[in-house]
């Protein structure tokens, strides 16, 4: 049993992590906080690395009802690394439903830290028990006291519930600074005309489900942060299309920086290209999936409901034209990701019609939570507070 320790933008994560798996797993919990599935033997190192909207992961190595925590401490001895010279250990709580019990847990972690101490010390292992103010500790934290770093340290994972806990080990942590780096590195980053934030982008490629040897377009490329995000997740083959030459100027200069890092060999092509007509320029039924933020209105949001209205008229016009197009370049049952905004006045939320307008017949809507008995029919939104447009993605798969 896995448990992952979902993002921000929860919903996301669980779809993003159920579109991996695929078929292969069972929900034990879902919440706000938690997801833990029951899935085959998977390499989580690697898993972490792909994933845009998890926090942290890693096998759970048992469940007892709440009254048995002071029960642990051997299984917590044996998974200690024991021949290290010196042992970091630390516990991160987290509850798995709003209603879970945590008001006693710091004294019992307290407790069962002092006493994994004394024990290790009566071995004459020296230990360090690395606490935070806060429940969780943070993927900073962590690092910084090599907790993540299984020959010396052991991050503990306690997932609480109404009358039960999980106790997991950690496996694997967001890269924050390898994140950092390839974000705030990037020669070009117009933060003016709106940047679509990199583990977005990682997750909008993971809901696609594409093979690594198909084709990827984003035909909106901008400065290139999709296509960006899947050369970093594998892909070879990718194609950026935009309307004007400086967004493609700023994608080329973002990846041929990226590709000197990386050193990877990408077969890479760039379309100057209006959506409405990019089918002149790409084969027919050659591209494995579509990824891509459109353009999304200008960058000041509207300020009255008819303006809203009138923007949101433009824009179904001008998706629904690129779906036209899209149908003749996707190969069959290839999926198209695609964020639609939402825009937001005095607390009343307006989305774009799409999944209405976009002809039934022709393409299928995908759920990537549709295995899920809590979330199957929360749309899939993305948003950070003050944001005025929040971005649903929707996923189409043509028939
Ligand atoms: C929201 S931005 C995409 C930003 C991109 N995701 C990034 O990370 O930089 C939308 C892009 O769509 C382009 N665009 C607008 N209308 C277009 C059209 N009709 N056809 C193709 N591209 C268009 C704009 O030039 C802009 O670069």
């Amino acid at each position: 049993m896995y448990f992952f320790i979902l993002g921000h933008n929860f919903i996301l994560s669980i779809g993003e992590i159920m579109s991996l798996v695929k078929k292969n797993f069972e929900i034990e919990e879902e919440s706000k906080n938690v997801l833990i599935l029951k899935c085959p033997v998977f390499d989580l190192n690697d898993f972490q690395k792909k994933l845009g909207g998890t926090i942290k992961l890693g096998e759970i190595k048992t469940c007892l009802p709440l009254t048995q925590f002071s029960k642990i401490s051997p299984l917590i001895f044996s998974l200690l690394p024991l021949t290290a010279k010196k042992i970091y250990f630390g516990f991160s709580i987290y509850p798995i439903e709003e209603t879970a019990p945590l008001k006693n847990f710091n004294q019992l972690i307290k407790d069962l830290s002092l006493k994994i101490k004394k024990d290790l010390k009566e071995k004459n292992i020296s230990s360090r028990w690395v606490a935070s103010k806060e429940p969780s500790l943070s993927s900073v934290v962590v690092k910084k006291n090599n907790l993540d770093k299984p020959e010396k340290g052991v991050e503990f994972v306690i997932l609480v519930s109404k009358n039960k806990f999980y106790l997991g080990k950690t496996a694997a942590w967001q890269d924050f600074e390898k994140e950092k780096y390839f974000d705030f590195g990037r020669p070009s980053r117009p933060i003016k005309s709106g940047l679509l934030p990199p583990k977005l982008a990682r997750l909008l490629i993971n809901l696609s489900q594409v093979e690594k040897d198909e084709i990827i377009l984003d035909p909106f490329c901008g400065s290139g942060t999709i296509l960006s995000e899947a050369i970093g997740l594998g892909y070879k083959k990718i194609i950026g299309a935009d309307i004007n030459k400086k967004a493609l100027n700023r994608t080329k200069e973002n990846i041929n920086w990226l590709t000197r890092q990386t050193k990877e060999k990408i077969n890479f092509q760039l379309l100057l290209s209006d959506v409405q007509n990019i089918s002149k320029k790409i084969p027919s039924s050659s591209i494995g999936a579509i990824i891509t933020e459109p353009y999304l209105g200008p960058l000041k949001t509207p300020s009255s409901e008819t303006k809203i209205l009138y923007l949101i008229s433009d824009l179904s016009h001008l998706y629904l034209n690129a779906f036209k197009e899209f149908r003749k370049i996707l190969k069959p049952k290839a999926k198209v990701v695609i964020i639609s905004p939402v825009f937001l006045l005095k607390n009343k939320k307006y989305f774009l019609p799409l999944k209405d307008k976009i002809k039934k017949q022709e393409w299928e809507i995908i759920n990537p939570l549709k295995n899920s008995k809590k979330f199957n029919n929360v749309p899939l939104i993305y948003h950070q507070p003050d944001q005025k447009i929040w971005r649903e993605i929707l996923i189409f798969q043509k028939i």
